[in-house]
């Protein structure tokens, strides 16, 4: 099938790649001229584990292009993707709809044949009848109907999980299009556990989704305080927890509280929508306002660990809001090294591949180091506020000979805590 897919972000460029992967001729549209300028020239725009192999690939089979042009990226195509962003207004925390308006009148007038527009951004329950009143409007004689397609995939494993959905929710109220959208995923065959629901459905099952998730994690950070206060072991406590299939292993880390283009966003639209329907969302604003308050607790979890030192020197490692991504947006540990320059700390920080990212952000405010062990030189205490992988193994001998004093505070509780104690560090963690 022909696709146009509007926005090479997180979720377009990955959903792009896939689809041509999969068979399709797909032209990914930008308004971003440097960012399609980028992509023709080869050069991806982001860091996806997988995702420049296939990207290489694709570009080479003719079945990946880019292009600013609307027009020839609408015009001639079966399925039209919205993937563009919709972020949070910066008050009242309501979705931004700026751009997927202005997507949705601008690809109105080059809709020819029978088109399906799918919205994949994350959008107010709602928003498909308002993108296909707009169409109408700007183009009455176009033959379209609009779908809710939200986005499941997680930073930094959208290549896993674009080819292995955990489910595929499609909020159709044609037939019609119900059965174009069948077309698009038909080389996934029974892989694509497909869902039919109505299109405001779709939309909630989004925010429902990802504000429960949030909810998790917030809850297993409450966990982690009492287990603190109470000698229990709050890894021990999730594990426990987790063997209860009615619970689920995942998403039951304690860390510095959650962060992301997406957690953050999606609980505040969700409680927005729902205090417009005057319906009370306690939980949600719960998780929201304890969720906020944590960063200030980690990053006074990390000043008391140096209390007792004049202007101390602090190494970070981790700068993007979880591992596996370069993306810094609403990142916690971006938070917490805010709060920490608040108290004028001294920082020098690490992150595998966020620190461009984190650049834009604070700039040299901090110091960026080469590796952790550069981080550590010198350091009054080593603070991982990041679950990459790679500081799993990292070697504490080494470590605490490049510090100043070994002291670790340690967010996502990656280390080993025996051994650093072993070692002779103070260690802090998470919930034990
Ligand atoms: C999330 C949803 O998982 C995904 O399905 C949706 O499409 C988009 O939003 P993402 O925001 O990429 O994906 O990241 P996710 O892996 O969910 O992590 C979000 C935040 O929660 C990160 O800051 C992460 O560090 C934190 N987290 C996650 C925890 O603190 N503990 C956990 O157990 C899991």
């Amino acid at each position: 099938m022909k696709v146009g897919i509007i926005g090479t972000g997180y979720v377009g460029l990955p959903t792009g790649v896939g689809l041509a992967t999969l068979g399709h001729d797909v032209v990914c549209i930008d308004a971003v001229a440097e960012k399609i300028d980028s992509l023709k020239a080869g050069k991806i725009t982001l860091f996806e584990d997988g995702l420049e192999e296939l990207f290489r690939k694709a570009v080479e089979s003719g079945r990946l292009r880019f292009t600013c042009s609307m027009k020839e990226g609408v015009g001639s195509a079966d399925v039209v993707i919205l993937a563009v962003g919709t972020p949070p207004h910066p008050v009242t925390k309501e979705a931004d709809m700026k751009y997927i308006h202005a997507a949705a009148r601008e690809l109105a007038q080059y809709l020819t044949g029978y088109t399906v527009v799918a919205n994949k951004s994350t959008v107010p329950v709602g928003t498909g009848d308002a993108v296909d009143r707009m169409i109408r409007d700007v183009n009455p004689a176009a033959d379209f109907d609009v779908v809710s397609l939200p986005e499941f995939l997680r930073e930094g494993f959208a290549v896993h999980d674009f080819f292995n959905p955990d489910r595929v929710i499609v909020g159709a109220n044609t037939e019609k299009a119900a059965n174009v959208i069948k077309e698009l995923y038909a080389p996934f065959g029974e892989k694509a556990r497909m869902l039919f629901v109505k299109r405001r459905s779709s939309e909630t099952i989004k925010y429902a989704s990802n504000a429960f998730l949030a909810m998790k994690i917030n809850y297993i950070n409450e966990m982690a305080n009492f287990c603190e206060k109470s000698g229990a072991d709050v890894f021990e406590v999730a594990k426990g927890m987790g063997m209860d299939t009615r619970i689920g292993a995942k998403f039951l880390n304690p860390g510095p509280g959650y962060g992301g283009s997406c957690f953050p966003k999606d609980t505040n639209a969700m409680a927005y929508m729902a205090r417009g329907y005057g319906v009370e969302m306690s939980l949600i604003e719960t998780t929201i306002r304890q969720n906020d308050a944590r960063k200030t607790q980690m990053a006074e979890r990390i000043l008391n660990a140096v209390a007792d030192i004049e202007n101390p020197k602090i190494a970070v490692l981790g700068l993007a809001f979880k591992g596996g991504t370069d993306d810094c947006r609403e990142s916690p540990a971006m938070e917490i090294v805010g709060a920490l320059l608040k108290h004028g700390a001294d920082i020098i920080a690490f992150d595998p591949k966020a620190m461009d990212n984190a650049k834009k952000l604070v700039g040299d405010k901090i110091k960026y180091a080469a590796d952790a062990f550069d981080a550590a030189r010198g350091a009054d205490v080593v603070a991982v506020l990041t679950e990459w992988v790679d500081f799993k193994s990292l070697d504490l001998a080494r470590l605490k000979t490049e510090m100043k004093t070994p002291r670790i505070v340690d967010l996502r509780n990656l280390l080993d805590k025996d051994e650093a104690v072993k070692l002779g560090f103070s260690y802090v963690g998470i919930g034990r």
